[in-house]
């Protein structure tokens, strides 16, 4: 399903996406150039060797490092820049797309059984946090990562429904007091408080299909797909970056993921980021 060759043309690559093909595509010179202005700040904030930062910080200490890195990498115009072009080499234009700016993922060693990181294993659907179903996401990594350190895909819930309580979802009432929530980079507790779309009650989700890739390359897929990060024990932290994309002339005419069981209430799209507004 995860394919490495490219359509041959921009639009061919959306249309697939939106059909819930996935692509994991060379790195570019601005994947990484981001992916390398994320792994300074890290070894910055955290000293040499991230990867085995948890080792040498508490969790407390690791999210107030963390949380800085954070907010950085999501409102730097310099970060937007080069999450823009990167977006461009892949076919979402910079005068054509918004989007909503990089995350820097953390997933620690044994962080699973940490009860404030429980969402982060949540399975779900990006289209269950109020993005429209033109939403492509677009996930980039900062090291090498092996199969059992990534994510996987469900692919045969791309189009089936999944019973989920996404109508839990408000993203007004989400942003309602800063962006904090949104990002994660000032209450350590958050995630104890604030309810997530989930699933209820079923687990089988048929076959999963996970990838391993090169730091800098570039995944792409529909944020309609059924997703869920993997819990790891591999005694390092993985370090990743995604963002989510809407190209929006395909939005405009209607063009996206079928929505077979998203409910959350509000938009996200009003606050996507384009570049053009940055220009001095
Ligand atoms: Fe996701």
């Amino acid at each position: 399903m995860i394919s490495r060759r490219r359509p041959p043309d921009d639009e061919t690559l959306r249309r697939a996406l939106y059909d819930g093909e996935v692509f994991l595509l060379p790195s570019t010179d601005a994947s990484l150039a981001l992916v390398g202005m994320a792994n300074d700040s890290l070894r910055r904030e955290l000293g040499d060797d991230p990867r085995h930062a948890h080792e040498r910080f508490t969790d407390e200490e690791l999210f107030g490092h963390i949380g800085k890195l954070r907010r950085e990498i999501y409102t730097q115009p310099h970060a937007h820049a080069l999450l823009a072009e990167m977006a461009a080499n892949v076919g979402f234009s910079v005068r054509d797309t918004a989007f909503d700016p990089a995350r820097l993922r953390v997933i620690a060693h044994r962080a699973f059984e940490n009860p404030r990181a429980a969402p982060v294993y949540y399975p779900h659907r990006d289209t269950w946090y109020a993005h429209p179903t033109s939403v492509v996401t677009i996930w980039t990594a900062l090291d090498d990562l092996e199969e059992d350190e990534t994510f996987v895909f469900f692919p045969e819930r791309f189009s089936r429904p999944v019973d989920n309580d996404s109508e839990v979802f408000d993203y007004d009432e989400w942003v309602s007091r800063g962006w904090s929530l949104k990002i994660g980079w000032q209450d350590r507790d958050a995630s104890l408080k604030a309810r997530y779309p989930s699933v209820l009650g079923e687990s089988d989700y048929g076959p999963a299909e996970g990838f391993s890739c090169a730091r800098g390359e570039i995944l792409l897929f529909s944020g309609a797909h059924f997703h869920k990060t993997l819990p790891q024990a591999l005694g390092r932290t993985r370090f990743s970056l995604d963002a989510r994309l809407v190209h929006l002339r395909d939005h405009a005419r209607g063009l996206g993921a079928p929505n077979v069981d998203g409910r959350s209430r509000g938009s996200a799209l009003p606050d996507y980021v384009q570049l053009h507004d940055e220009a001095p």
